[in-house]
């Protein structure tokens, strides 16, 4: 007789929270969100943390390098996306370790042949106004000078003045070696009143710029997430075929943390896959696995090794896996399941394997509710891929601005990897669709509206932490007549076609 989970699975939209009494100090500025990302034992401190409790999607509309910064400094780990060759996947990662927090790569650069007219056109290209000076005017060619605003005066110098006639050469420059430390390099900025300090190398080549104006930026961003070197945190996706190149190309990259991207994870491949990392790097790589739906497929898991274990089948916004292949599981009722056999692991073996709650997330508040069912972070696609660090395209469509967002099964993505059975064929069907967004800004911007919103809501429940709120949250379902009355009723809300007249 086959298995029945007689309870219907339920998704984050039937529960909502009930509050518990808020203390005087329980306000939002206390709440801490930091999470663990990989395994630990008992009483030791996870190898990997996060700020906040975030990752990006293993998407190719989703997780590049860009967004794995911006995402790094608000204190969430971005995975890039594995669906693409093992050479552009480890490069993205290598560029996301080379962008050092406060550490800025110069892309506006001259030579000392060029005019007053090119660093005047390169300053409206690029809308920067210090530009490096170097040899054939290559970005890390040598430095030789630079030019700001202050060395030119428009209204006095013909325009086919050459660069070399009035930028600032490097023997009047104050500049800082490549193994500077932001800090330091923030003290010279300060002692000698300076805009940007140009890091050069020995062989003065440039390597960067800190600019006075990203202190006051580096100070908006405490939650920054940052390796011992001070650079970006991030992760990586793999699959189950080719890690034997693929893992030490990222991990040569300079990869934190891998995680096998498919879309179901209760499967031998993922535990030989795991089996080859322990084999060849022991601990010392982490490597997530998933997804999974229920406990026997989390127990599989974390005994294979796997630092964390990713939850959700069916649930992603652009996913049809459901519909095509029947499978999956409602996001609010899997996590449950795994959450309790990850507490019943750790109860048994001392080991804490956090877990993390993958898709289906539409409201800001559902990440609070996940958290709450017992997710120790959850992972976004739809949420990220609207904003402007993502790498999908931004168009209007019937004149509403949107971003493009795809499934990794969709045709677009070409994604087998993440559903093939082992087999050599290729699947002959989609399991995600393609599809439009509305674009919402800035990434910051809105993580910070989502997580004050998570802050307040687990004041309002009582709880300054994370697992506070696993072990205190109190959660009812709700009917289908709630859920109207949860949302405005029984008026006609004004927008900007409304069109009303006073009487
Ligand atoms: P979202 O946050 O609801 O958009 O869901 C994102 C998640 O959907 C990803 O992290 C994947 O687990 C999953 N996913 C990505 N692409 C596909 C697909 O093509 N089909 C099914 N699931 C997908």
């Amino acid at each position: 007789m086959a298995k029945f989970f007689e309870e219907p699975s339920r998704t984050f939209n039937e529960y909502l929270l009930v509050p518990g009494y808020t203390g005087e100090n329980c306000t939002p500025d206390r709440v801490s969100l930091k999470t663990p990302l990989v395994k630990f034992k008992k009483g030791e401190e996870p190898a990997i943390s996060m700020n906040i409790p975030m990752v990006s999607a293993i998407m190719q509309a989703v997780s590049g390098e860009k967004l794995a910064c911006a995402l790094a400094q608000e204190g969430g780990i971005s995975f890039i996306y594995g669906s693409q060759t093992i050479e552009s996947q480890a490069a993205m990662v290598r560029r996301v370790k080379a962008t050092k927090a406060g550490f800025v790569g110069s892309d506006s650069n001259v030579s000392p042949e060029d005019t007053l007219a090119d660093v005047l056109a390169l300053k409206k290209e690029t809308g920067h106004a210090t530009m490096a000076v170097t040899e054939n005017g290559e970005a890390n060619g040598k430095l030789l000078g630079i030019v700001t605003s202050r060395d030119y005066r428009i209204s006095r110098m013909d325009p086919s003045e050459k660069v070399k006639n009035f930028m600032t050469p490097f023997d009047k420059l104050i500049v800082g070696d490549e193994d500077i430390s932001l800090s330091e390099a923030n003290d010279i900025i300060w002692d000698h009143k300076l805009n940007q300090l140009p890091i050069v190398d020995k062989d003065q080549k440039l390597v960067a710029f800190v600019f006075r104006k990203d202190y006051e930026s580096h100070k908006d961003h405490p939650l920054e997430l940052l390796d011992d070197k001070k650079r970006y945190i991030v992760g990586a996706g793999i699959n189950t075929r080719d890690y034997e190149q693929r893992v030490p190309a990222l991990v040569e990259a300079g990869a934190d943390v891998l995680c096998i991207d498919s879309s179901e994870g209760f499967s031998a491949w993922q535990a030989n896959t795991i089996k080859w990392i322990r084999d060849h790097y022991g601990d010392s790589v982490k490597v997530g696995a998933g997804n999974v739906v229920d406990e026997e497929g989390f127990r599989f898991l974390a005994e294979a090794g796997a630092d964390f274990v990713k939850i959700g089948i069916g649930g992603g916004s652009i996913c049809i896996t459901r519909e095509q292949k029947g499978i999956g599981r409602g996001q609010a009722t899997a996590t449950l399941d795994v959450a309790r056999a990850r507490d019943k692991y750790f109860e048994e073996t001392g080991i804490y394997v956090p877990i993390c709650s993958d898709g289906g997330i539409v409201y800001d508040y559902h990440i609070t509710l996940a958290l709450a069912f017992g997710a120790d972070f959850v992972m976004l696609g739809r949420y990220f891929a609207r904003f402007d660090e993502a790498p999908n395209k931004l168009v209007t469509v019937n004149g509403n601005y949107m971003k493009e967002y795809w499934g990794e099964g969709s045709a677009r993505a070409r994604n087998w990897q993440r559903y093939d059975m082992g087999g050599d064929k290729k699947m002959a069907f989609v399991e995600g669709v393609d599809s439009y967004i509305p674009y919402a800004g800035s990434l910051k911007d809105n993580v910070q509206i989502t997580l004050s919103k998570v802050r307040h809501t687990m004041c309002n429940c009582g709880c300054l932490t994370i697992p506070e709120l696993q072990k205190n949250a109190k959660i009812t379902l709700v009917s289908q007549t709630s859920i109207v009355e949860g949302g405005a009723h029984d008026v006609v809300v004004r927008d900007e076609h409304f069109d009303a007249k006073e009487k």
